[in-house]
């Protein structure tokens, strides 16, 4: 399969509990439904690493009660689905500025991340207090502290070099980027990351989006062309050959 690596934007439990005219974290509570079985989808495509957009350092100005609210959600959420994610083959890390975080949710993300399943089959990252800015910046610093220790020079810096300073390291780059709820932002996600992503943007709020819907958009992608640059017959050469 050529799809190695999906990245998600889940956009619009609020809008789908506002609808419900229910509490907007009923929505992010429904949001995790969909969380479980796009895992699931994934394992099932053999689809190896699924990055999603969890909180993004913009999210901490929204108001208190929600933020606290998703982070109680954030925390039942890994305490509760571990066990069966490890089970179904799921490593799951954590891509952002984890230092903001309460002690315990850091401990908490910490000890997760230790845990490998015995038959690995995706790689989960989950972006939280991430920013796709802060994360070529906090590479940059990274980089520049290895040259004044003499672990690299500026002359060995190449851009796979440089992928191994951002904090997905050297896992691939991202082939299909979707973002649900409608709008047509990157939002400060993956920046470096999505250089030659296929994007799709789908109107479906995120605890609404189905696996017929996510298995729809992986049949689209199938069926793009992807140049990286060349022509179209180039690509039908290479093909050919
Ligand atoms: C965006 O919808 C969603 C979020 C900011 C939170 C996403 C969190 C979850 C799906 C649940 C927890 C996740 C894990 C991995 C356990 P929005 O609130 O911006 O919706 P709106 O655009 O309709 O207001």
């Amino acid at each position: 399969m050529n799809l190695k690596h999906i990245a998600i934007i889940m956009d619009g439990n609020g809008r789908w509990a506002t609808q419900r005219k229910r509490p907007r974290t009923f929505g992010h509570q429904a949001g995790v439904k969909t969380v479980r079985s796009t895992i699931e989808t994934c394992v099932k495509h053999g689809i190896p690493n699924l990055t999603l957009f969890a909180f993004s350092s913009e999210n901490w100005s929204r108001p208190e009660k929600e933020v606290q609210r998703l982070m109680e959600l954030f925390m039942r959420s890994l305490n509760k689905e571990t066990a069966e994610l490890l089970k179904q083959g799921v490593k799951q890390s954590f891509i952002g500025d984890l230092n903001r975080f309460s002690e315990k949710l850091q401990h908490k993300m910490f000890e997760v991340s230790e845990l490998h399943p015995e038959d690995l089959k995706l790689n989960l990252n989950i972006a939280v207090n991430y920013g796709g800015k802060w994360d070529v910046v906090d590479a940059a610093k990274n980089f520049a502290s290895d040259v004044l220790n003499g672990k690299t020079s500026i002359d060995d810096l190449s851009e796979e070099q440089f992928n191994n300073y951002l904090s997905l390291g050297d896992g691939p780059m991202v082939d299909l980027l979707i973002r649900t709820g409608g709008e047509h932002r990157i939002s400060n996600f993956l920046l470096w990351q999505i250089a030659y992503a296929e994007i799709f943007f789908e109107d479906t709020l995120w605890p609404d989006f189905d696996a017929t819907t996510f298995s729809q958009i992986i049949n689209k992608f199938q069926q793009r062309e992807r140049r990286f640059g060349q022509t179209s017959e180039q690509i039908k050469e290479q093909k050919d050959a």
